[in-house]
């Protein structure tokens, strides 16, 4: 098969883990006789030193025509503690997610037996944990009007949700359910939001279409809660863009190291593929950031986007392979040897 693959590498330590899931793509694509097209496009920070845009419209063509896009991380110091900045890394992924109509974001969170220990939770706790996040990625709050008011003194993010938006993201929930053990949770605020009891009283409805599914109904501040308590008692989560934003962070630990977990994004266009990190500043040039949520996100494309899962499992398998053996970055190595970024990369490239 042909690949064609748009590259973002971004921001920080973007481009060093984007590297390891190329050659990692490569070795895959060697092994089972496909080819890959890499089409590498500026974004975040890194565009707007470039030109001036954090998505600019050249990279958005590019996406537009990929059969899929790998994306590194997004975000920059040198914007963070300054308010008056016009334009920001971040709004580059914001818009991308807009114009590539990314509505569902995929977040799973799941256990490797081989890193039980790294968890800062304990082992009868989180044992067995594998759930998926589906948070809605265009709208609410993100995407409301905002703006001040009072010379500057009041400030608002309106919070906006249409039925046809929770009614899709919703629906993506139910059938990802039905494809695992059939249990949904929808988190919500309703006891306050209004958006919430949109969004209770459209997924009530839909459950008629499902009846397989359970569903249950949790406040955002109990799921927050419970998350940390059973994680292994949720299945399928779906929630608003801002909520699936600050409970999937809390979800990512559980695995042991943010620097593990994958996700998607998909929609209406070309979709996406991302670790749930961020950029790790700190970590810049020093090859010393975990690469594995990148790789792991190549494997998701294969399954999602190309519709090749044995290629993904290949890539699963080498990724638990390395981590049985210890070949890990510092976040995992504890008073082990830690390898190098490159080294984990070439190491799953060379074994897969
Ligand atoms: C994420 C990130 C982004 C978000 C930021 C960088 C805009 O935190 O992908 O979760 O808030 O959605
Ligand atoms: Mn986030």
């Amino acid at each position: 098969m042909k690949l064609n693959i748009a590259l973002l590498a971004g921001d920080g330590i973007g481009p060093e883990v984007i590297d390891q899931a190329v050659k990692v793509c490569d070795a895959v694509a060697k092994k089972y006789g496909h080819e890959i097209i890499w089409t590498s496009a500026l974004t975040g920070a890194a565009a707007i030193d470039a030109v001036g845009e954090p998505y600019p419209d050249a990279t958005h063509d590019i996406c537009m025509k990929a059969d899929a896009v790998l994306f590194g991380a997004i975000g920059h110091p040198k914007y963070d503690n300054d308010p008056s900045a016009k334009v920001r890394p971040e709004q580059g992924l914001l818009k991308m997610r807009k114009k590539l109509g990314l509505f569902a974001n995929v977040r799973p969170t799941f256990t490797f037996p081989s890193l039980i220990e790294n968890s800062p939770l304990k082992r009868e706790r989180i044992e067995g944990t594998n759930l998926v996040f589906l948070r809605e990625l265009t709208g609410g709050i993100y995407f409301g009007e905002k703006g001040r008011r009072d010379e500057g003194t009041t400030a608002y993010d309106n919070c906006v949700y249409t039925k046809a938006e929770v009614i899709r993201l919703a629906r993506k929930g139910f059938e990802m359910a039905m494809s695992r053990s059939k249990k949904l949770c929808c988190v919500d605020k309703a006891n306050v939001l209004e958006t919430s009891r949109l969004w209770r009283e459209t997924v009530q409805e839909l459950e008629k279409d499902y009846p397989e599914v359970t569903v249950s109904y949790e406040f955002v501040d109990a799921v927050a809660m419970r998350l940390v308590q059973w994680p292994n008692s949720y299945d399928v989560l779906i929630t608003e863009n801002l909520f699936g934003d600050i409970l999937t962070d809390e979800a990512s630990v559980i695995s042991g190291s943010m620097g593990l977990m994958p996700s998607a994004s998909i929609g209406e266009h070309t979709s996406l593929f991302e670790p749930i990190h961020g950029s790790y500043p700190q970590a810049t040039g020093l090859d010393i950031a975990n690469p594995l949520a990148t790789v792991l996100s190549a494997a998701m494309m294969f399954e999602d986007a190309f519709g090749l899962k044995e290629e993904a499992d290949a890539i699963r398998n080498v990724v638990d392979k390395s981590l049985e053996v210890g070949v890990v970055t510092e976040d995992l190595s504890g008073s082990n040897k830690a390898y190098k970024t490159s080294e984990v990369g070439d190491w799953l490239a060379n074994n897969l």
